[in-house]
């Protein structure tokens, strides 16, 4: 089946931007707030899926400048530019506050201190402008960005993988989740950014404004894998949980041995080796995804949690703007005759279009919108639906033999 990357339906502010009368088609409009991690986002999205405005400042510079991301230092950039970016997307959307059905805001989870500058920011505009809140959970958001862009039906099978998390779900309802693994130590994109920042790839030319995610793959294309040998992660655990860290150990102890080759290496300099080992790396971390989903697959079947024709598998979170690794999943479910559907990368990374999207699908639900919302707090940590992961390990389902190869 083939993969569906779609584009985004007027993704472009610039389209939406200010076309009056637009906006009184859509039954339905949320302003969505997103600052959970490092990224500052706002969307306004109409009842249909139509972006009417969306503004975005991201703090990653910053962050690659530091070596990883200072909650204190990210709080700082929230509390600096959530008000401009708010402003930003109001006004592209053509409408004013007063015109808004709710606003939506994650509230969990995420780092403390970036959360709270969202929720409290919200929580003013709420208040000035009598508006129901729709609070919402970062992981929700990320599974149900695809519904805005294709018809994606509940239950669907959903792998999330971003700098912060690493999850395998069944997506039932718009609140309601089985988790069948998740990570046990580090997500993804938090290995990636670590490797990256072990390699120094912020001094190499063409990586230095990238996230460690992307430089990665940007290398990996010109490396050789074969050339640098890496064991996957928990081959012997039969269950969907992920672990990353063990993998990181390796590719540090890798990079040791090739710096004391290549002796008189300074410390920021980078490795001849660099593209073998992102190449390696990457393919790991694919393979080990994609087994992981295999067997998330093997047990949907088992206990019947899909449907039998037309299952899906979607993809999201930063990591999914990965070809790489979305082209290893598609060799497991074509294998296994689902679709992979993956929003386009600007969707997949962290944004308010998905955050108001979930509160649209909040308000037709009837799900979670608040109209006294004064008790509500933040929740850094927050686990998405309920947690089957015992019995997927206890089902103990050997994952047949795939090529995983490009
Ligand atoms: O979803 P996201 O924007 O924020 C979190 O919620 O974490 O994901 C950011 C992560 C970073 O770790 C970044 O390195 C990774 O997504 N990432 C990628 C790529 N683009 C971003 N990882 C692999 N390949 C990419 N092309
Ligand atoms: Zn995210």
């Amino acid at each position: 089946m083939a993969i569906r990357c779609l584009r985004a339906r007027a993704l472009s502010s610039v389209a939406a931007r200010g076309v009056l009368g637009q906006s009184r088609r859509e039954p339905r409009l949320v302003l969505g707030i997103e600052t959970s991690c490092d990224d500052t986002a706002a969307a306004v999205v109409g009842e249909t899926g139509r972006v009417l405005g969306e503004a975005l400042h991201s703090q990653k510079e910053t962050h690659l400048k530091a070596g990883g991301i200072i909650p204190p230092v990210a709080q700082r950039l929230h509390r600096e530019h959530l008000d401009r970016v708010v402003q930003e997307a109001m006004d592209n959307s053509g409408v004013s506050l007063n015109e808004l059905t709710a606003i939506a805001t994650t509230i969990k989870p995420g780092l403390a201190l970036s959360l709270q500058v969202g929720l409290e920011y919200s929580l003013k505009l709420i208040e000035q402008y009598k508006k129901p809140f729709i609070p919402i959970h970062h992981m929700e958001a990320h599974a149900l960005t695809i519904r805005m862009l294709q018809l994606v039906e509940f239950p669907f099978l959903v792998l999330l993988i971003s700098g912060g998390h690493s999850l395998l779900a069944v997506a039932r309802g718009v609140d309601d989740f089985i988790l069948l693994g998740q990570t046990l130590d580090e997500a993804p994109g938090d290995t990636l950014d670590k490797v990256a920042r072990r390699l120094s790839l912020r001094n190499h030319p063409a990586c230095c404004t990238m996230s460690g995610g992307e430089a990665i793959e940007y290398l990996a294309r010109m490396g050789n894998r074969l050339r640098v040998e890496i064991t996957q992660p928990m081959s012997r655990h039969l269950d969907c949980d992920f672990s990353f860290s063990g993998l990181r150990n390796q590719v540090n102890q890798i990079i040791m041995k090739k710096e004391k080759e290549e002796a008189g290496i300074q410390d920021g300099q980078l490795l001849s080796c660099v593209n073998d080992i992102a190449a390696a790396v990457q393919h790991t971390v694919a393979v080990h995804l994609a087994k992981r989903t295999h067997r998330a697959i093997l047990f949907c079947k088992k206990e019947n949690l899909l449907p039998q024709s037309n299952p899906a598998l979607v993809v999201s979170g930063g990591v999914a703007s990965n070809k790489y690794i979305i082209k290893i999943l598609q060799i497991v479910t074509e294998a296994n005759g689902f679709s992979l559907n993956c929003p386009p990368p600007k969707l997949c990374t962290d944004n308010g279009i998905m955050i108001a999207w979930n509160g649209i699908e909040r308000l037709r639900a009837g799900i979670g919108v608040l109209h006294n919302p004064k008790a509500i707090r933040y929740e850094p940590k927050a686990p998405l639906g309920i947690n089957l992961s015992e019995q997927v390990g206890k089902a103990a389902l050997k994952v047949p033999y795939l090529k995983l190869k490009i």
